[in-house]
């Protein structure tokens, strides 16, 4: 008989922020290693401990307990400059990452012309909305062989040479090319920073591949989501990683049967930061009041997020492509005091059919309209709630069609920002193991 790995990923299902911070941050405790695996400071992940919100961008979100290992892996894009300041900050804070962080040495680094690039590109006929922290060049230049590596930074010599040809074609790009800083200002930064985490670049693979040989569990943090995915999502309107499944094993180089459980987080709501289509947003007083509730403003730009009713055929999409064995709803506390709380349970399309299937091309959403399912809300709040016994009926049936929307079981319910504010649900995958 083969015993399923303890090995955990943790990934989001919707446009993002749906919480996977603070679901890292509670299972973390359980696990010797967390790794991040694609992304870069385009992710805010938010743990909430006594009272005190640490918002984490590139370093992993299991950084608060001293147990863990924290791994930065291949599939991650790193701003150094970033890497300290957080590592700074988490000093600050009495937490010391010094002789429990590996970065991966195959991971590519995000560089000054990057950025000039993805905001002078926002500042075009094209919007994306993204973070503008030159995260689509980074992973561009990426594919097309013109990336940057921590292992570069191990050899001073030719690293000048390994910069040149993608700092030269962004100069050919920009409209703007003088505002960029001259290469050799990019290499003197650059070294400056790297300097002292030098000593953190290695085989973060071998690592983990040994990690797992020795059976020491592996907690996998994705970052961004499902729809935001560069195949899965809502192209183009989605990041330039894989966030979905596929990218935790390129991202680390762990073959499937590494992983034993996917854990998929969702809002009992939706949100979605930047462009492209949203077909559950809702533009009025009720899609403010779930802002100004849910305080839906980005962790990482600030920006107000949109926000809708929890959008079905979407969430359902993201537990299919990733295999969620069980839901972590997210938030379900912001919807206290609403007398109805909305599902989109599929779109009406152009001749009045009732659609569940995702369009591949972003026109295509245009003609979509939600179709909403009203349910009736709940009198007794949930927030802080700790056990589903003390779930107020209506809240429960809310649940329960949030599963079967889904067709996938609910693992973790979430009813505050702190950790103590939630609980796992009996016989679920996560049962026994916050
Ligand atoms: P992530 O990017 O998926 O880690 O999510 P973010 O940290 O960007 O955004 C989630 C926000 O919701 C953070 O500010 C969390 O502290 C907060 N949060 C998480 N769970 C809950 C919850 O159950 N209720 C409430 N009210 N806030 C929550
Ligand atoms: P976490 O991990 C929400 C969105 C941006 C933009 C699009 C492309 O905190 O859930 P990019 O800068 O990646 O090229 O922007 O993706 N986006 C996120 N939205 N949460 C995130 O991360 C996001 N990371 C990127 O707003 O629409
Ligand atoms: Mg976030």
């Amino acid at each position: 008989m083969t015993h399923r790995s303890p090995n955990l990923a943790v990934l989001g299902l919707q446009w993002g922020d749906e919480g996977k911070g603070k679901l890292v941050d509670l299972l973390a405790a359980g696990f010797r290693h967390v790794v991040r695996f694609q992304g870069g400071n385009n992710a805010g992940h938010t743990v909430v401990v006594a009272g005190q919100s640490i918002a984490l961008h590139q370093v992993p979100s299991g950084a608060l307990h001293q147990g863990c290992f924290l791994v930065v892996g291949s599939g991650v894009l790193l701003n150094l400059g970033v890497f300290r300041q957080e590592l700074d900050r988490l000093a600050q804070r009495g937490i010391d990452l010094s002789d429990r962080l590996l970065l991966s040495d195959k991971a590519h680094l995000i560089l000054p012309h990057h950025i000039a690039l993805d905001q002078g590109r926002e500042g075009g006929a094209i919007k994306i909305g993204t973070t503008g922290r030159g995260i689509g060049p980074a992973y561009e230049f990426k594919a097309a062989r013109m990336g940057v590596r921590l292992a570069d930074l191990l050899h001073p010599d030719t690293l000048a040479d390994r910069i040149r040809p993608g700092y030269e074609e962004v100069r050919l790009r920009l409209n703007n090319p003088s505002a960029l800083p001259s290469l050799e200002a990019v290499m003197k930064e650059l070294m400056d920073q790297a300097a002292p985490l030098l000593p953190f670049i290695g085989d973060s693979q071998g690592h983990l591949m040994e990690a797992w040989g020795r059976q020491e569990p592996i907690l996998f943090e994705g970052a961004q989501a499902t729809l935001l995915d560069l195949d899965h999502g809502t192209y183009p309107f989605v990041t330039s990683s894989s966030c979905s499944i596929g990218g935790l094993f390129t991202g680390t180089g762990m073959p499937p049967k590494a992983l034993g459980t996917v854990v998929g987080v969702a809002k009992a709501y939706t949100t979605r930061v930047g462009a492209g289509p949203m077909p559950s947003e809702l533009f009025d007083a009720t899609g403010e009041r779930l802002r100004e509730a849910g305080r839906e403003f980005g962790t990482t730009t600030g920006r107000p997020r949109r926000c809708g009713w929890f959008d079905a055929p979407i969430t359902a999409h993201a537990c299919r492509t990733n295999g969620v064995d069980g839901l972590a709803i997210m938030k379900l506390d912001v919807l206290d005091g609403f007398d109805q709380v909305g599902v989109v349970v599929g779109y009406r399309d152009g001749e009045g059919g009732l659609v569940k299937r995702l369009p591949a091309c972003a026109s295509d959403w245009d003609h979509l309209r939600p179709e909403v399912r009203m349910l009736k809300g709940w009198s007794r709040p949930t927030r802080g709630l700790q056990r589903l016994e003390d779930l107020a009926p209506e809240a429960r049936a809310y649940m329960d069609v949030l599963s079967e929307c889904c067709s996938t079981p609910i693992a973790y319910l979430s009813t505050g920002p702190d950790r103590a504010e939630g609980f796992t649900l009996p016989g679920s995958c996560l049962e026994g193991r916050l």
